[in-house]
């Protein structure tokens, strides 16, 4: 699709390290037991879409994996990973510029640097113009770009995303959706998208993981061998959300 190299982000990691290995992990809150015996591999590169019912570990999941959380039986390995949260936790004060930049700031980067690193990044990714604009000035879509483009340039090989377009109405999603395909072929990361969209997580990801209600595991994991760019349309993305649908049924009469 791309035919002329995009400039790689001021911070792109190399893709070399395992990926995330997630064996036989249990995370307990209490006398909730979010996750139990939750095994997943992502190999470096790959791009994995989750989805389950509500409550049944997803956000616990990717805490995990980013390293917020440790697990109480099990292991989990991963490459350095960002986290684009549940919530865009945007600073309302701050510009766009300066809220995609934040994590060279808080790397170390001065103001100027940070800001002269990330504005050809949020103008690569669309978002040209809106750099000095305060988030509540901007589309919910847009937020999410920024929350995005701020968890991309953390410059770790590892993206968790959790609901990322969750917020958003329909039409702004599917775009979404599409501009999300084109940020990862222009900067491949290993991705760990979570989602309660089976047709988001067929169109977007190289797998899909099914989760079982809480306590949450993986109880089906699809391959999804459907060339890019995917339209929810085609057959095969059909069939496929049909199997993760059935999956996710199949669990919840258990
Ligand atoms: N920090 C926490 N303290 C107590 N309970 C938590 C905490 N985080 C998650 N839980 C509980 O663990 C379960 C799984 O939560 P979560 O991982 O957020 O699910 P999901 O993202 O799939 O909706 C829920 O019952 C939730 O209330
Ligand atoms: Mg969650």
């Amino acid at each position: 699709m791309h035919s002329t190299p995009s400039p790689a982000t001021a911070s792109a990691p190399a893709l070399d390290g395992q990926g995330i290995r997630v064996e036989a992990a249990t995370r307990r809150y209490g006398a909730v037991t979010a996750v139990e015996d939750l095994s997943l591999a992502v190999s470096p590169g790959e791009v994995v879409a989750v989805v389950g019912p509500s409550g049944c570990g997803k956000s616990t999941l990717l805490s995990l994996v980013c390293g917020l959380e440790r697990p109480d039986a099990g292991t989990v390995a991963a490459d350095p990973a960002a986290l684009m949260p549940q919530r865009d936790l945007l600073l309302p004060w701050a510009s766009a510029l300066d809220n995609a930049a934040l994590p060279l700031r808080l790397r170390g980067a001065g103001r100027r640097e940070a800001r002269a690193a990330a504005a050809p990044v949020l103008a690569e990714f669309g978002l040209a113009g809106f750099e000095r604009a305060r988030p509540g000035e901007l589309s919910g879509g847009m937020r999410q770009r920024v929350a995005f483009l701020r968890t991309l340039l953390a410059g770790k090989p590892v993206l968790c995303l959790d609901e990322p377009f969750g917020a958003l109405d329909a039409i702004a999603r599917a775009e979404m959706q599409r501009w999300l395909a084109d940020a990862l072929a222009r900067e491949p990361r290993t991705v760990l998208l979570v989602t309660h969209d089976v047709e988001e997580a067929v169109l977007l990801g190289d797998r899909v993981a099914v989760m079982s209600p809480r306590p949450g595991r993986v109880v089906a994991d699809l391959r999804v061998d459907v060339p890019r760019p995917r339209v929810a349309t085609d057959p095969a993305v059909v069939e496929l959300r049909a199997r993760a649908l059935a999956a996710l049924g199949g669990e919840a009469a258990a």
